[in-house]
């Protein structure tokens, strides 16, 4: 399977929004997906498959830390490896930059996204209760330390 990692550009944002519908209770907006694009301070990457997007990862940065707020890969191609690809290469891209620490919240419940998490060496530091809605769920909040 042939893999292109590369900079969301704004015509992805259409796929985007079918997939961020299909995996989330409360899925971004395209407004979100326009200022992920714009602002100086994010950086999200797409992986693209079939010539389909079909999968993202994003940080946005402040004071040399990296807060990653939107993971998701289309249900068809999960399991495949692709949102371990596109957030090394984030976490790679960002390190280049500067970045000493990543950091992002994710359900208790969500097994699959932590297991990623945890490959990538993210380790978790604590339960901020309740801080999901649509369920209510805890979220397990946890960091990678890049050694200098
Ligand atoms: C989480 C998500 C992004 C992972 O994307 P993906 O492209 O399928 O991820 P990968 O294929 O790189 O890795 C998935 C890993 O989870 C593992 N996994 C799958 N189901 C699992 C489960 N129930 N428990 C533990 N691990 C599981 C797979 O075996 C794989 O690990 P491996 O490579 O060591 O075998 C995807 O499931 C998704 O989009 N989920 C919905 C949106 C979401 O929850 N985003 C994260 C919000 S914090």
């Amino acid at each position: 399977m042939d893999i292109l990692i590369r900079p969301l550009e704004k015509g992805d944002i259409d796929t985007c929004l079918r997939i961020e519908n299909e995996n989330f209770s409360m899925p971004w907006s395209g407004e979100s997906f326009e200022a992920a694009c714009d602002l100086d301070y994010c950086h999200y990457l797409v992986a693209v498959c079939d010539g389909e997007v079909v999968s993202l990862a994003g940080y946005r940065e402040s004071y040399g830390e990296a807060d990653i707020d939107n993971v998701f890969t289309d249900r068809k191609y999960q399991g495949r490896g692709i949102a371990t690809r596109v957030l090394q290469k984030l976490i790679d891209e960002g390190t280049a930059t500067g970045i000493t620490a990543f950091t992002l919240e994710v359900r208790v419940s969500n097994e699959p996204a932590i297991h990623v998490y945890e490959k990538l060496g993210f380790k978790s530091v604590g339960i901020r209760p309740r801080f999901y809605e649509k369920p209510v769920e805890d979220a397990n909040i946890m960091w990678l330390y890049i050694s200098q």
